[in-house]
């Protein structure tokens, strides 16, 4: 594996021991001199050597003092650094392995036994080095794959949004298109007076405001909550179903909640993204009841229940609905990012980012199962008990 490739610095105050190297390691290496450690320190930084040959004993500047000063450099520290010396006492071979050295060769040596120790630690360094890169371009892999899926969440969050949108104004865009051809019918009839101008006008911006503040409910829904809260769950759900009933009663779906009438629930963390989350598992029942319904496994009304409740130190929801139940073929890596059995209709990230968000962010667990006809997800918080806890 050796070969010309790897270069080494030999420092030796000694020319004749410098002499004796060269010969011996010449044809296996690219080789590199110094006679003191103020020229190997200098060599090291700029020829950057594969590994370091450093006598213990020279003048001036000794092999410790030279072997700290490249230890200290973050542009020479992870060179290897064999001493090679003619001391023989332990205590010296100890100070040399704390002072970085990664091995220690004692004079006189074996020439043979000299190239394999040369050769084993450039291989380890090698693969070590090898390995560092291996681990840093797998770091950033993940990271840009993560950006990757947070930006196609975040793309697939606003279409949702935008055909929410849509179907909430739906209805006051149409009544606001009839009021403006009211406003004519009645010009014609010479009924326009300032009694009817007044009418008009109030129940225009009725409808308008009324379609304006659907965007900022939409527009707060995106809004990544800053920190963790303690905040009621029930209230949640609501907030999510506010925006999103008309879609659902436009599927003939029917979302039930349960949860105790007489105290609300709290949970802690992220409010906005579990309204997120909330929202992929719905959207999963319905298309789940959708598709449950072109197979005609269904006839009848699609529902999803929602049952939220209080567990010794956690909040349980249970999110189920009546749409056949999940594929054999998925169950297991139902969270993992791109799976997905809806094709063009579905990237599979929905519940990669939910798992992340309940999971990564806010300390609790979401498992599935199958239950009688249908689907069920289970989403546990952690309690309002540490507020220490609390960002
Ligand atoms: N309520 C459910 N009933 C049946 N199958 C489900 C249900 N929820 C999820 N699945 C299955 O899990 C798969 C992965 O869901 P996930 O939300 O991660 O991705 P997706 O819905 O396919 O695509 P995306 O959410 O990215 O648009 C779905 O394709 C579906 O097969
Ligand atoms: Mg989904």
């Amino acid at each position: 594996m050796a070969g010309p490739q790897w270069t080494v610095l030999i420092v030796d105050d000694e020319p004749g021991f410098r002499q004796l190297l060269r010969q011996i390691l010449q044809d296996k290496y690219n080789l590199s001199f110094a006679g003191s450690g103020a020229v190997a320190l200098e060599l090291a930084q700029s020829i950057r050597p594969d590994l370091i040959l450093l006598d213990i004993v020279m003048p001036e500047m000794d092999g410790y003092e030279t072997c700290n000063r490249l230890k200290a450099d973050p542009t020479t520290a992870d060179i290897p650094v064999i001493f090679i010396s003619a001391l023989s006492d332990s205590a010296e071979i100890v100070s040399a392995f704390k002072g970085g050295a990664v091995d220690y060769v004692r004079k006189p040596f074996q020439n043979d036994v000299v190239i394999a120790r040369i050769d084993t630690h450039l291989k380890l360094y090698n693969l070590q080095r090898h390995l560092e890169n291996r681990v840093v371009e797998e770091i950033e892999r993940r990271r840009l794959e993560e950006q990757m899926l947070i930006q196609q969440s975040k793309m697939a969050a606003m279409g949702e949004m935008i055909s929410a949108i849509a179907h909430q104004w739906k209805q006051p865009l149409n009544t606001l298109g009839l009021v403006m051809q009211d406003v004519e019918d009645a010009f014609k009839a010479g009924e326009v007076d300032a009694g009817y101008l007044k009418e008009f006008v109030s129940h225009g911006m009725d409808l308008i405001n009324l379609m304006s503040h659907t965007v900022d409910d939409f527009q707060n829904f995106l809004k990544p909550s800053k920190h963790k809260d303690i905040f009621d769950v029930t209230e949640a759900f609501y907030e999510v179903l506010r925006l999103f009933s008309n879609i659902l009663k436009s599927n003939a779906i029917t979302i039930a909640i349960n949860t105790p009438k007489t105290h609300p629930i709290y949970a802690t963390g992220y409010r906005n993204e579990l309204k997120q989350v909330i929202l992929n598992l719905i959207n999963n029942s319905r298309d789940a009841i959708n598709s449950a319904r072109k197979r005609g496994v269904i006839k009848k009304n699609g529902y999803v229940t929602i049952d939220i409740e209080e567990a010794e130190d956690k909040v349980v929801i249970n999110i189920s609905d009546n749409g056949g139940g999940i594929d054999n073929d998925v169950i297991d890596k139902l969270f993992d990012a791109y799976v997905t059995t809806k094709g063009e209709g579905g990237t599979g990230i929905g519940l990669y980012m939910s798992r992340a968000i309940i999971e990564g962010k806010m300390n609790g667990r979401i498992t599935a199962s199958n239950v009688e006809g249908g689907a069920r997800f289970t989403i546990e918080l952690p309690t309002v008990t540490q507020k220490g806890d609390m960002i």
